[in-house]
């Protein structure tokens, strides 16, 4: 069901969801699907757009991120809805509906009396906020279960692919040791994480062997390439002529495009599309258009799907590759879910690739529903252990701090002399602690930490910040100011209260002036799917945070 949501204004002002949403629909309608926070952006800016985007009123239903962020103040909101309660109207349309429908099964009495568990799922990127926004709606939708709990998506797809195998024909295929790429193609984006297995027996226990990835160029990205290619195909001015409600989704040209891409294998027979009239073309042998029928060839088809096809298999060779990379030989299989992940001429396209280097392709039974499926098996086994005993981490964490300046090696634009001690410095200098890749096991906690000092005049404030750095590039910055350094959090401590006696004396040949020293140490705990961020003086903890690794 397509996540969407329109308020038609009083005095009907009723709510209009997923599919009763017309590609005419005169209300503005709210495109709530999931949301891609770039991870480049700096914290608090993701979570402004996390916001901005869930409550944008879109004239384009298929409006992407990108978009909005051009914006400079983002779109306008909703008067008396936030985003949180958006989410919850749709979500409880969604009950309702999926109320009826079981309802049906087990007579509405009996249903209502039995007890409800619920498995909400999530991007693999989620932070903690919008987890916790993501629950938050959920209890305002009413589901009133008994228990609710939160999965990962491509944790689930593959919980599910996996029990797939296990029950079928090839149960045997899985062994301890062997490594799969999950390839999720959805309709936004396709996400890919690849898996080691370790145990098979009694249950199965993965652990991650790459570093998730994924980009934007899902189902719906297909589309925009067939409009852009019309475009180019009858000429700009032709195609402006036609309205914007035309080429949405639902409207009639794009339902007979869906249809002929959900089936497309990349040898279909010429595919009828008919076109508006408004662009005015009824008639034209040069390009193959019939009364209003557009006659779509195989290869013109290819050229629309193969932007997103080509980038899925640099995708999934970049998890390849990082498999190998790490030592763990060449991926035993590359498992395909999500709707995208249906389409026979991907499909192809994947087994091809895979093919030629020796790699086996799986797809289970329903791949569109893999994620929710596995999210219900991962709710009946849920009293066990979790799947995943090791992850990786996403990015490089450190903290930034200056260091004494050398010429050559650090750049003269962080260079400047510090007022006590005379010394030149470097400031905002990056140390990385934990790097990108590294294992963190669920069960051992690591912990990292670097000792720092700071210099303070008698009448100076003794606040101390030490901040979280997080960075995803594959090479990390090196300095603080570089735009690939982002803030995850700080923690402060006041040592105000604290008798200068306290700290040791000292006094500086250049400037000649008297001052105390503050040493004090920075510590990262990576323990289950949480960094613990603390300030440290003398043993004792002055400061403390915690974030999940993705915020
Ligand atoms: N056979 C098919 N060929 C091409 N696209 C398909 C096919 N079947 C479904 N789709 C598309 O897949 C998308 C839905 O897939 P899915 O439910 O996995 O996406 P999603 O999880 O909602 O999106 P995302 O993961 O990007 O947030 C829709 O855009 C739908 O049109
Ligand atoms: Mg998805």
């Amino acid at each position: 069901m397509p996540s969407r949501i329109a308020y038609n204004p009083p005095p009907n002002a009723d709510i209009l969801w997923g599919n009763q949403i017309k590609h005419n629909t005169k209300a503005a309608v709210h495109a709530c699907m999931k949301l891609r926070l770039d991870e480049k952006m700096k914290g608090s800016e993701q979570f402004r757009m996390l916001l901005a985007f869930l409550t944008s009123r879109m004239t384009d239903l298929d409006v992407d991120v990108d978009d909005l962020l051009d914006k400079p103040d983002g779109p306008p909101e909703y008067p008396g809805k936030d985003p949180v309660d958006m989410v919850a109207d749709y979500l409880t349309k969604v009950r309702e509906a999926a109320w009826t429908e079981i309802g049906k099964s087990y007579g509405d009495e009996m249903f209502a009396q039995m007890s409800k568990e619920l498995v909400v799922t999530v991007p693999a990127v989620w932070s903690e906020r919008a987890k916790d926004l993501t629950l938050k709606a959920v209890h305002r939708a009413n589901f009133n279960a008994t228990k609710t709990s939160l999965v990962t998506e491509p944790e689930a797809a593959a919980i599910y692919t996996l029990k797939c195998m296990r029950e079928g024909p090839n149960k045997d295929e899985i062994k301890v040791g062997d490594v799969f790429v999950l390839c999720d193609a959805g309709g936004g984006t396709v996400d890919l994480i690849s898996y080691r297995i370790t145990q098979v027996q009694p249950t199965f226990r993965i652990e991650e062997a790459a570093v998730g990835s994924g980009d934007k160029c899902g189902a719906t990205y297909v589309d925009k390439e067939f409009l852009a290619w019309l475009e180019r195909w009858i000429g700009s001015d032709a195609y402006t002529k036609i309205p914007a409600a035309k080429t949405r989704h639902g409207s009639q040209m794009m339902t007979t495009f869906e249809t002929a891409k959900f089936t497309f294998s990349g040898n279909d027979e010429d595919m009828d599309i008919r076109i508006p009239a408004e662009c005015g073309i009824d008639d034209d042998a040069s390009l193959n258009i019939d009364d209003r029928t557009l006659s779509f060839t195989k290869d013109q088809m290819r050229s629309v799907f193969d932007p997103c096809v080509n980038r899925t298999l640099e995708l999934i060779d970049g998890q390849v590759a990082s498999v190998m990379k790490a030592g763990m030989g060449k991926p035993k299989m590359v498992f395909v879910v999500g709707g995208f992940g249906r389409n026979p001429y991907l499909y192809r396209r994947i087994q091809e690739y895979c093919t030629e280097r020796g790699i086996q392709t799986r797809q289970p039974t329903w791949p569109w529903s893999a994620v929710a499926r596995g999210a219900v098996c991962r709710g009946l086994e849920s009293a066990g252990a979790g799947l995943i005993a090791v992850r990786l981490a996403r990015k490089f964490y450190g903290t930034a701090a200056s260091e004494p300046f050398r010429p050559g090696v650090h750049s003269e634009e962080d260079m400047y002399v510090n007022e006590i001690t005379g010394r030149k410095m470097a400031r905002g200098q990056m140390t990385w602690l934990c790097d990108k890749g590294d294992r963190l096991p669920d069960d051992k906690p690591r912990t990292m930490n670097i000792e720092l000092s700071r210099q303070f005049e008698p009448g100076d404030e003794r606040e101390v910040t030490g901040v979280l750095v997080g960075c995803t590039d594959d090479v990390p910055c090196r300095r603080f100011a570089d735009d690939a350094a982002q803030v995850i959090c700080r923690v402060r401590a006041d040592f105000s209260d604290m008798p200068l006696s306290s700290f040791p004396k000292s006094r500086s040949l250049t400037t000649g002036k008297e001052y105390y020293e503050l040493d004090f140490k920075l510590e990262a705990t990576f323990k289950s799917d949480v960094i613990h961020w603390r300030l440290l003086y003398k043993g004792r903890e002055y400061g403390s945070t915690t974030v999940t690794y993705d915020e």
